[in-house]
């Protein structure tokens, strides 16, 4: 019997690709090209899988451009990348790896974050640049970590790795906003006490955003948020583009109305708002938030699992959508 067909749609570790080699016949991307959505759209059309990255959209146009496909498995916790809905009309499964990245994932908002307060980057360009020729008082002073406040939007497991981070190691008050409220024992465990939005921006000396993109969350800080917020405060953007309105954070941060950001994703990406790339109290990375080798792997060997798994009949590990079984022959 011929095996499933499979797309790996960017270049991921090569053993992980020799390991779906064994199940599949297989055509990957070794030189990481980035395809248009024909391009993707063509490999696709005799494909009854795909691989894919937080990087490929999949929507009803490329479903309908692809007739066999069956599975997309995302190597990503995050999936708005996917059409869920267009894909479970049309049959085709969805899936993601959650938790193999959650405590890199936490542990990374918290470098973000002490990078942010303590001006880490900034100092760091003035030192290089020959700038440091003596020291003073109040050099790139910025604001403490332990004892202030913490307010985290989305409270699902990397929000909860980032509030116990911060309450058990370095004794900060912990408040949360989500779209529902933790059960109290979780609440207990994270140490964090539940507020609206509103109070949350108000009081929080640091803002970590958490929550998955939808259209929902979508510039859930904008203007009217960053004004809320502490002139002493910062806000750090872990979650996705587009959850804030990057342009009106720029204007906030030039003009000094909050003290600071640290942006791990951005509205475009990887274009950048250029106006974030002159603003000197911003800390910006290319969205490595979960870019360790054994987490990369982990989701990698996760996301392979899946279509394995799915392809096998035992089903997918981790879905997102529960497709009507058979749509698709
Ligand atoms: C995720 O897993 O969603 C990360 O943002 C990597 O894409």
């Amino acid at each position: 019997m011929s095996k499933p067909r499979i797309l790996v749609a960017r270049a991921i570790f090569s053993d992980i690709v020799d390991r779906l080699r064994e199940h599949f016949d297989v055509e990957a991307n070794p030189d990481d090209v980035i395809w248009t959505q024909q391009e993707l759209a063509a490999r696709l059309a005799d494909k009854d899988g795909v691989l894919t990255t937080g990087s490929q959209s999949v929507d009803a146009a490329l479903l309908a451009a692809a007739p066999r496909l069956k599975i997309c498995a995302n190597m990503a916790v995050g999936y708005n990348n996917f059409d869920v809905d267009a894909m479970t009309a049309a049959g085709v499964q969805g899936t993601n790896t959650p938790d193999v990245l959650t405590d890199t994932t936490a542990d990374f908002g918290f470098a973000l974050l002490m990078a942010t307060a303590r001006r880490l980057t900034e100092s760091e360009h003035y030192l290089r640049a020959g700038q440091w020729t003596k020291w003073s008082y109040d050099m790139f002073a910025g604001s403490d970590i332990h004892g202030s406040t913490l307010g985290i939007i989305g409270m699902g497991r990397i929000g909860q790795g980032i509030a116990k981070r911060g309450a058990h190691g370095f004794g900060m008050k912990v408040i949360y906003h989500n779209r529902s409220r933790l059960a109290p024992a979780l609440e207990a465990d994270c140490k964090a006490t539940y507020v609206g939005k509103e109070e949350l921006l108000r009081t929080a000396d640091h803002v970590m955003l958490v929550v998955p993109y939808s259209a929902a969350s979508h510039h859930t800080i904008g203007a009217a948020e960053l004004a809320l917020m502490k002139p002493t405060a910062t806000l750090i953007n872990i979650a996705r583009g587009g959850i804030v309105d990057d342009a009106a954070l720029a204007v906030a941060l030039r003009e000094q109305r909050i003290a600071a950001a640290g942006l791990d994703v951005f509205e475009g990406e990887p274009s950048v708002h250029p106006d974030l790339l002159t603003v000197p109290n911003v800390v910006l990375t290319p969205h490595i938030a979960s870019a360790t080798v054994p987490t990369r792997r982990a989701m990698a060997n996760l996301a392979a699992d899946n279509l394995i798994a799915f392809f096998d009949g035992r089903g997918p590990l981790t879905p997102v959508n529960q497709p009507v079984p058979g749509l698709r022959a």
